[in-house]
């Protein structure tokens, strides 16, 4: 077959070109030079000084100009080489044209690798600034209704109880008639309900799960019902059509009210401290007999309803002296009846609360809507 014969003049290696060491670079460099060897040993050796010539660049601009040297296209080595093909007798033109595409893929690979090898000796040679400030990581936290809901979890944990989790999406049944709402009964209306279908809606608050959570279990019962509820309502700056609660319920023999005040006096003493001043109120809900109300003295007065210098009403609760923070109550026989305890054998008490509500007054936030906007300006500062 045709022996290499020079490259005719053009493009040849400068002068202690080929000082670079190619198998530290390509592991398989040895291996290639023979093979190209077993077709032709003058090729196989430019090949080889082409790629020693590579590993020799002493920086990434070295590497550039050797790789023009090496393949460039007006006066490359190996392009020039290319040039003699077509005079080649076929059989010759197939095998070297083969051996240069493999050649040529070989440089590349050598050329990387040296690219890669300068690259990362100059990374280390800028080394490390020590007095470059350091960039602080963004850490997410808890949103604030999230920080409530815990601290409550906690609390309640400590006292017993445990979490049960019922459908954010109820039946007509569960939401109101187990819980002794009469079918036309004026409460429902008062809950202003997202219905999905004519029986099915959006729970109007978290009650349905002591319904569900009796008619699975037994007493004694100590569970707490954290979660999502929806109401039709028009959104102002204390409304939102989405909210959250969560609602308390004790079960057992010979439960009565005085364990559901001090209940609620270690929760609102808790929550926003030993001081708070606190008061319940008579009130009607249908699932609970009787039914009150738990106040909170206003921060700002104390619970007069005045002013600082008691001639006019209070400018924050505008004279109220105390603001709702939950509803509670024994629970009403009829409940029992639904789930099928006995209204004689158990009796038990429930608590429900907004979470919103109490995030409001624990960090004085003025505005219910900013609990779901996820806007930063707000969320940051908690
Ligand atoms: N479920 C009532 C509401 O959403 C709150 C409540 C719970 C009242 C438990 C009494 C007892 O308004």
């Amino acid at each position: 077959m045709t022996r290499y014969e020079g490259n005719r003049g053009r493009g040849a290696f400068p002068e202690d070109w080929d000082r670079g060491d190619a198998r530290a670079l390509v592991p398989s460099h040895e291996a290639q030079v023979q093979e190209l060897t077993a077709i032709d040993a003058a090729f196989a050796a430019l090949y080889d000084r082409a790629a020693r010539g590579l590993a020799a660049a002493a920086d990434l601009e070295d590497l550039q100009q050797r790789a023009v040297i090496v393949s460039g296209r007006e006066r490359g080595v190996l392009t020039a080489l290319l040039e003699e093909l077509p005079d080649l007798p076929l059989e010759d033109r197939r095998l070297r044209g083969g051996a240069y595409n493999r050649a040529k893929r070989w440089l590349a690979q050598v050329e990387e690798a040296r690219r890669a090898q300068l690259e990362r000796a100059a990374e280390g040679a800028a080394g490390l600034d020590v007095t470059v400030p350091g960039r602080r990581p963004w850490v997410g936290h808890r949103h604030p209704l999230a920080i409530v809901r815990d601290e409550l979890l906690d609390l309640f944990h400590g006292l017993g109880y445990s979490v049960y989790s019922s459908p954010e999406v109820e039946t007509d049944e569960y939401n109101f008639t187990k819980l002794n709402f009469p079918p036309d009964h004026p409460a429902r209306d008062a809950h202003d309900t997202c219905w999905v279908s004519e029986r099915v809606l959006l729970r109007t608050h978290t009650s349905p799960g002591w319904v569900r959570a009796m008619e699975q279990r037994r007493p004694p019962l100590r569970l707490v019902f954290p979660g999502r509820v929806y109401r039709a309502e028009q959104v102002d700056a204390s409304h939102m059509d989405q909210f959250h609660q969560m609602d308390g319920l004790f079960v057992d023999r010979r439960v009565s009210m005085a364990d559901l005040k001090a209940t609620l006096h270690t929760f609102a003493r808790a929550i926003l401290g030993p001081e708070v001043k606190t008061r319940l109120i008579p009130i009607y809900f249908p699932f609970v007999e009787p039914g009150c109300q738990l106040d909170v003295a206003c921060a700002i007065c104390g619970g007069t309803g005045r002013s600082a210098d008691g001639k006019a009403p209070c400018p924050v609760c505008k004279g109220a002296g105390f603001s709702e923070l939950l509803g509670a109550g024994m629970v009403h026989p009829n409940v029992f009846r639904a789930v099928g305890y006995d209204p004689e054998e158990f009796t038990g008490f429930a608590f429900g609360m907004g979470l919103e509500r109490i995030a409001m007054a624990r960090f004085g936030v003025p505005e219910i809507r900013l609990f779901l906007e996820n806007d930063q300006r707000f969320l940051r500062q908690f």
